[in-house]
């Protein structure tokens, strides 16, 4: 057994990591011939992507996958603890899950993700949630096949979360959720520990995997078909800095624009690292999709300065703007948080006047969730749950409106569009264009998924826009 250690967690040292292989015992393959499993996700792409190799582990042990948790023979819970009510929406699930385990005694259930990293989450396990036969950490993925078969054979919880990552894994298998896009992971963790953020907690310290492995990978989803990659990271733009002197995210990416991949993003970018030479590249490389996800979080630097997060308002907006300068037509999403301790009503003034200055094609907003064992926990905290939702009811309506008012932009004109899927109209289909636009479309031809068209805007929406193919 292994339990999560926070200090141990909070440690900032570096240290040495080996690449070791993944490989599953002969004794544990197709083992579980004939059982079923049903996986559910929570939080961010990083999530989504351990699912994916998560999913294919237990496929490699004999599962098959259901839909419906009601038939599983194992049920796990990929969790998220960014925010509160992330929190709440596991901890739910597994009130609906205990009651399903009184009707099923022989129905395996097991927890992994950022919240098995919380000493407290798994303190709650030991105690009130019995019934729940394994968690296991973020860096244990690569356990999963030994901890399952050790909680059937013995009927005893198995907890099994390293406080710090150990080696990098390579070689894990993938089932993949989508045919044409693909997530690759290119960097974990995060050395910024901007004091909101639970993340360099849960993921642990920077960790790039090897330019070769990625670029392995890359040229594999070539030769299979898929027409996009997103490279993976808290972020993506410290790649290499642990691993090698002079090649870092603006190489990376260039390599891989060479691999003739049609479209490649990138997520997420901390604007403190986003080099020049990754903003020429961009610009350079037509298979770079212009879009680019750099969040703010506030726009006062007196909160900014608060939050840890080592740039001013002046300086995201010079970088903001040289973006949009080298990369034509590029589209800037955002993530803002409001109610952070001791925004003043002018501070929140302050992150409106940002938003008027920038005009984010998409922003995430939030309320700030007090993180336990964050330093912004301690600080003290002002402001009613009232005024903050007022804030951000605010903040909503203006970025709505520069949503919208983008989008109006592009009416008339042609845009590509990577074909995802056939709704459920005739002849109308989705996708998203190069800015990472949600375009519904119509077209007189037969399409494919995974084809790229050219597709005439019609009519600008909020959230998404309407077009016909050319
Ligand atoms: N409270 C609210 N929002 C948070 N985020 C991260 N931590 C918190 C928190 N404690 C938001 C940030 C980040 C996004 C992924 O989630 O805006 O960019
Ligand atoms: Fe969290 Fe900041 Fe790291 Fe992003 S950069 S994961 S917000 S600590």
């Amino acid at each position: 057994m292994h339990l999560p250690d926070y200090k141990e967690a909070r440690t900032r040292d570096k240290r040495k990591y080996n690449r070791i292989d993944f490989k599953i015992d002969n004794n544990i393959e197709k083992k579980y011939e004939g059982k079923t499993y049903f996986l559910k996700t929570y939080g961010c792409q990083m999530n989504e992507h351990d699912s994916e190799n998560i999913s294919a582990i237990l496929e490699a042990m004999g599962f098959s996958k259901v839909d419906d948790y009601n038939q599983a023979d194992l049920v796990l819970l990929n969790t998220c603890s960014i925010r509160e009510n992330a929190h709440n929406k596991a901890f739910g699930m597994l009130g609906r899950l205990k009651h399903l385990k009184s009707q099923n005694k022989g129905l395996l259930i097991g927890l992994c993700g950022c919240m098995a990293q919380e000493s407290k989450v798994v303190d709650e396990i030991l105690k009130d949630y019995k019934f729940v036969n394994f968690v296991f950490g973020t860096h244990n993925i690569y356990q999963l096949p030994e901890i399952i078969d050790d909680a059937v054979k013995t009927n005893k919880q198995q907890i099994e979360v390293y406080s710090r990552e150990m080696d990098l894994v390579e070689g894990l298998p993938v089932v993949r959720s989508n045919n044409y896009k693909a997530y690759v992971n290119i960097i974990y963790g995060c050395n910024k520990f901007c004091t909101y953020c639970i993340v360099p907690y849960t993921r642990g310290r920077e960790r790039s995997r090897k330019k070769e492995d990625i670029i392995e990978e890359v040229k594999t989803l070539v030769k299979e078909g898929y027409k996009e990659v997103t490279l993976l990271g808290q972020n993506v733009n410290a790649y290499g800095k642990d691993l090698y002197d002079d090649y870092n995210m603006g190489d990376l990416l260039e390599d891989i624009a060479k691999l003739k991949i049609p479209r490649i993003r990138f997520m997420t970018s901390h604007p403190w690292d986003f080099t020049d030479k990754m903003i020429d590249v961009i610009g350079k490389y037509s298979n770079i999709m212009p879009s680019v996800h750099l969040p703010v979080q506030s726009g006062s630097s007196k909160i900014l300065k608060l939050m840890g997060r080592r740039y001013t308002r002046e300086q995201y907006l010079e970088l903001f703007h040289k973006i949009k300068k080298i990369v034509p037509g590029v589209s800037i999403s955002t993530d803002i948080i409001v109610g952070f301790p001791g925004e003043t009503e002018e501070d929140f003034m302050e992150t409106l006047s940002l938003v008027e200055e920038c005009k984010f094609d998409n922003a995430f907003t939030f309320i700030f969730s007090e993180r336990e064992g964050t330093p912004a926990c301690k600080l003290k905290d002002n402001i009613t749950l009232k005024e903050k939702e007022e804030r951000l009811y605010k903040l909503n309506e203006i970025v709505n409106k520069y949503f919208l008012e983008n989008n109006k932009k592009l009416e008339g004109k042609v845009v590509k569009v990577l074909v995802e899927g056939v709704s459920d109209k005739k002849n109308m289909y989705f996708g998203y264009s190069d800015t990472n636009k949600l375009i519904n479309f119509s077209s007189d031809r037969e399409l494919y998924c995974g084809d790229i068209v050219d597709v005439e805007i019609t009519e600008a929406k909020t959230w998404s826009l309407d077009g016909k193919v050319k």
